[in-house]
């Protein structure tokens, strides 16, 4: 299984999975029998930003479980003091009435494109749905015959709206537009009309990039009508993805897209390193050498690999992460047509977007960020300044609603039982056995019989049985009468059992299942987390 915390709980607005059937599993090996070669350096551009300094070297983490599935908010507010910069304030989401010209960075010449999203007034802030639907992200090379088929259809729909509709933000152009929007210089930072709003080249790249694809996914999945349909990635950090993935190289499908670099179609091998090199056992080798490195090796911070502050009012573009300037711009490159002007379509950020194969890339980028966020490495994972947290983005959702994001979603609780609903929750250490699940606040309506059940990273959608390992325990409650009517309880549930019968000691997150059975209703949760079992008492 290939991992994939994705959850990084402030941040994430993603709730899926990855798959975890064995092959797209990252290609692991120990970095101690990495080969590194000092000898790389390469210097191309995208685009989009003044100069990016590709720097490739490498290799493959790994991670066991593909489980994944972030869910913004519950710490809601946690890490929202403490900042020393008195001045500072996280970038807000753009005003679409005042998207201007798109440019090409490099030449700064005005772009033939008209990249500015339809202008709204309504804008809604988007809170995190409760989970309901796991989204499992397939590796591309591995897709069944049937997941073609509805990608291709749901691609094939979205294509179609840009000519029933060519203003419904959900179109195919339209939602490539939002890239070029938001790269190159059509959005202006809020209040600051010299000063372009650029989400790469920062800190704003990983997440930027991850509601996306969030509610790219979403409108995909509105359009078949399937709520659980996911995007692929694009399994590159594997020597069996390192190829442009054939589900885009068909003539004829919807995929396909003929602006791309011809003699880089399959089975062309992926050149990370853009090394231009002819021997395939050294391609592979150095790739694995640049995931290898922009993952661990040259990761001292947690900013060298997430890129550096940006915030309102600064000048776009401060510096990039290990992920974002290495695998990440080099795949864009390698991809996209030379032999075009701006190497579109994935050779320049304005028209990467209207390449498939650039959600498809993402997806993987993505997954890097949940992979590094699961390696035992000394560096700190999560940013905690409030301007990273607080940053916003504005982006039409699956129903054509323009939603302000910022990275800490509001959060689910208090949550009432409604529907069976999966939450996202934090070891209290990783690799911690001993533990104790905390409901909290648990409040009812004293008069009426509640009742609902718990487990741990099941995929059952309607767990019936509880004679399994995943179930953790139950909360039921007899009517009786109080003086409020209200009640409010705790409960805790040890998982040390459950822990070793599932085999998840080492995660670092756990899903966790609610199941209401009895007026749910009534039910309303105030928080969830996880401790240490506290010592032993009577
Ligand atoms: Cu917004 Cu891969 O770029």
């Amino acid at each position: 299984m290939a991992a994939q915390t994705m959850a990084s709980l402030p941040y994430s607005c993603t709730v899926l999975t990855t798959n975890s059937r064995p092959s797209s599993k990252p290609f692991s090996a120990k970095p101690s029998q990495l080969p590194t070669d000092s000898r790389r350096s390469h210097c191309f551009h995208v685009s989009c930003n003044g100069g990016t300094n590709q720097n490739p070297s490498a290799e493959g983490t790994v991670d066991r479980r593909n489980l994944l599935l972030g869910l913004g908010g519950l710490y809601g507010a946690a890490n929202l003091v403490s900042d020393s910069q008195a001045y500072a304030a996280p970038i807000e989401p753009p005003e679409f009435k005042n998207c201007g010209v798109a440019r090409d960075v490099q030449s700064n010449k005005i772009l033939d494109v008209n990249c500015c999203p339809p202008v709204t007034d309504k804008v809604i802030d988007y809170k995190l749905p409760p989970v309901t639907n796991l989204r499992t992200r397939p590796a591309a090379h591995r897709v069944s015959k049937e997941y073609i088929a509805k990608f291709e259809e749901a691609i094939r729909r979205m294509k179609a709206l840009d000519k029933d509709d060519p203003t419904d933000p959900r179109g195919f152009m339209q939602q490539a537009n939002i890239h070029c929007a938001y790269c190159n210089g059509a959005h202006d930072q809020v209040g600051f009309k010299d000063l372009d709003l650029q989400v790469h080249n920062s800190w704003l790249f990983f997440p930027f990039h991850r509601w996306y694809l969030y509610f790219y996914e979403r409108i995909l999945g509105k359009l078949i009508d399937d709520p659980t349909f996911s995007l692929p990635f694009w399994n590159w950090d594997n020597p069996k993805g390192m190829q442009m993935p054939r589900i885009f190289d068909k003539t004829g499908s919807p995929l396909y897209n003929v602006n791309r670099d011809q003699i880089h179609r399959p089975p062309a091998l992926l050149d990370l390193s853009l090394s231009n090199i002819s021997d395939d056992l050294q391609v592979v080798v150095n790739n694995l050498s640049v995931m290898y490195n922009e993952m661990i090796r040259s990761v001292n911070s947690t900013l060298d690999f997430m890129g550096q502050p940006y915030r309102k009012g600064d000048n776009p573009s401060p510096g990039m992460g290990s992920s974002e300037r290495g695998s990440h711009i080099a795949a864009h490159v390698w991809v996209g047509n030379p032999n075009n002007t701006y190497g579109e379509d994935m050779g320049n950020f304005y028209s990467a977007g209207r390449d498939i194969l650039f959600y498809c890339h993402h997806g993987n980028v993505d997954r890097m960020w949940s992979i590094w966020r699961t390696l035992k490495t000394d560096v700190p994972k999560d940013i905690t300044d409030p301007d990273f947290l607080n940053a916003a983005f504005l982006f039409y959702d699956e129903n054509k609603a323009a939603r302000a994001c910022a990275q800490k979603a509001e959060g689910l609780f208090p949550l009432t039982l409604k529907k069976i609903t999966r939450v996202l929750v934090p070891k209290s250490a990783k690799g911690k056995a001993d533990e104790v699940l905390v409901l909290e606040n648990i409040e009812t309506d004293a008069t009426q019989y509640v009742k609902f059940d718990v487990f741990v990273n099941d995929e059952d959608d309607n767990a019936k049985e509880l004679d399994k390992a995943e179930y953790a325990g139950t909360f039921a409650q007899v009517p009786h009468k109080t003086k409020s009517k209200k009640d409010i309880s705790n409960i805790n549930l040890r998982l040390t059992e459950l822990y070793e019968d599932i085999d998840i000691d080492d995660d670092d997150t756990i899903v966790v299942t609610l199941v209401p059975r009895s007026n749910g209703d009534n039910v309303t949760i105030g928080g969830i987390k996880i401790i240490p079992s506290p010592p032993k008492s009577a």
